[in-house]
């Protein structure tokens, strides 16, 4: 290993902006991309340097922003928002006796990765027989329209290299379409010299970060490097930048997927949250949005338009259409759907079948237990092997309380049941269709309510006359009223 390789690296990320364009109460870093606020992307990328440290520079909604970050990074406060300048002198105070290389980024780049992170450290530590080594590195990009941007300027030799900003350039600098990515590699040495010399005699009145190009250039140790894919340092300032960067990065998560082999039938309405991880084999339908910390086994099929949120599956399991899950187990083979809904900590075991219309809610379902239509099941445990009839409600709410409902292993609840809760129905016993179950049942037993059928022979055929003729008398009342009333030409 080098001896450059074995150099520290710190990281300082500025996300003390509010935001303005964003017409937004929350601080820009915090909204979110795939599912996860986009300061969290700019760590994530961040960490894979490894930094000895890393810093994040908050100013709008400091607080906040600093209970995101947690323990992954120290927060520096950015009182006044004075330029990106000022805001990279405020983390200076978080990294005392600091010996290295650090590497400068906004927090509003969520697209960023970590191979261009690398690529730049490399880029700037890279050293020939012209240059011993560069105290500042920029990475830049090619765009259609550079309006907004810091243009590089890149004059005669190496050492006029210099990022002028948008409203500082004149006629002729506003054409050049090379412009500044907002992410650099600094000596730390270099970087704490020169802040502190900044001025702010420019259009903005801010300390520009961004003068330390030319600074460096001038002893010719500046360097600036071209992104080959712009997309990933697209700044987001507005609502329809953040519309832009999530298209973008679905379309990265999900080829990411279809790379380790998941099938994406309409890949573009897929929607599946960076911190989601399908197993191989499996087939997403169109309108799948998988989200949060779910997981889904392999060999699954969803077939479409169905959100799964914080859910685990095993593998195997088969999704009908316009499934809803939120914090959901589901074990190996089970059969979802069509519009089933899984509410919070509802556990199925393996080969467990939920039909359509059926809700769970805080309920434990054995082992190839089944209930395939129109029920509720809430704040149950359920054995094996048993089957729920149709329209079975397990009533657990008094108005106060929530009640278990406990079945054993191969139970038969009869259609349209209802379970007043709590109640038990013990191992193998029958409850008849249509029963209100308000007392435990015993193992083997049937449980039934008395409720005798009567019949009375003939009575449709009068009743169906009785209608007939009331029919005949209103529709005759109603003819007479248009006749006298009304003349039709
Ligand atoms: C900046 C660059 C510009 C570059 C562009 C790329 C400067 C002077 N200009 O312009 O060359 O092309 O990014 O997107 O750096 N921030 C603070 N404190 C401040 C000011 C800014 O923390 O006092 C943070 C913001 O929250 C944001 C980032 O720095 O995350 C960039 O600031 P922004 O105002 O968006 O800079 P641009 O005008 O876009
Ligand atoms: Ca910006």
């Amino acid at each position: 290993m080098g001896k450059n390789e074995t150099r520290p690296i710190a990281v300082v990320i500025l996300a003390a902006g509010q935001g303005t364009r964003m017409r937004s109460d929350r601080a820009k870093v915090l909204h979110e991309v795939a599912g996860r606020p986009m300061l969290d992307h700019v760590l994530d990328a961040a960490r894979a340097l490894r930094p000895q440290r890393t810093v994040v520079v908050v100013g709008h909604q400091a607080e906040t922003v600093e209970e995101l970050v947690g323990d992954r990074a120290v927060c520096a406060l950015q009182a006044e928002q004075l330029g990106t300048g000022h805001a990279v002198s405020q983390a200076l105070g978080a990294l005392p006796g600091f010996r290295g290389d650090v590497v400068v980024l906004y927090g509003d780049t969520p697209l960023i990765t970590a191979a261009t992170l690398r690529r730049l450290v490399r880029a700037h530590r890279k050293t020939t027989t012209k240059y011993p080594s560069a105290s500042a590195t920029v990475v830049s990009m090619f765009v259609d329209d550079p309006a907004g941007y810091g243009r590089i300027v890149r004059g005669e030799s190496d050492s006029d290299l210099a990022i002028v900003e948008d409203r500082d350039a004149n006629a002729d600098q506003r054409t050049i379409d090379e412009v500044n990515t907002g992410l650099y590699c600094f000596d730390f040495a270099f970087l704490r010299k020169r802040l502190a010399n900044l001025a702010s005699d420019n259009a903005q009145g801010e300390y520009y970060l961004t003068d330390l190009i030319a600074a460096a250039a001038k002893g010719s140790r500046a360097r600036c490097f071209a992104l080959e894919d712009a997309t990933e340092a697209m700044g987001i300032n507005s609502r329809l930048d953040l519309a832009g960067a999530e298209a973008l990065l679905q379309r990265r998560i999900v080829e990411g997927w279809m790379a380790r082999g998941v099938t994406f039938l309409d890949p573009s309405t897929a929607y599946v949250g960076a911190e989601v991880t399908i197993g191989a084999d499996t087939v997403v339908g169109p309108n799948v949005r998988l989200s949060g910390s779910t997981k889904i086994g392999k060999r699954c099929v969803l077939d479409g338009s169905s959100f799964l949120t914080d859910t685990t599956f095993g593998d195997d399991v088969l999704v009908r259409w316009g499934t809803v899950t939120d914090r959901a187990r589901v074990g190996r083979g089970v059969k979802l759907g069509p519009y089933a809904h899984l509410r919070p900590e509802a556990w199925l075991a393996e080969d467990v079948h939920i039909g359509n219309f059926v809700e769970v809610k805080k309920s434990r379902i054995g082992r190839g237990s089944k209930a395939n239509h129109l029920t509720y099941i809430g704040d149950a445990e359920i054995g094996r092997g048993t089957n729920i009839g149709a329209g079975t409600i397990t009533c657990n709410y008094d108005g106060f309380d929530k009640h278990p409902t406990v079945i054993g292993d191969g139970v038969q609840i009869g259609s349209d049941t209802q379970l007043v809760a709590p109640v038990r129905i013990r191992d193998g016993a029958y409850v008849a269709a249509g029963s209100t179950v308000t007392r435990d049942v015993e193992g083997d037993a049937l449980a039934f309510n008395q409720k005798p059928q009567r019949v009375r022979s003939g009575w449709a055929v009068s009743f169906r006359k009785r209608k007939a003729a009331e029919r005949a008398d209103k529709k005759k009342a109603a003819g007479s009223k248009t006749g006298a009333g009304k003349k039709r030409g």
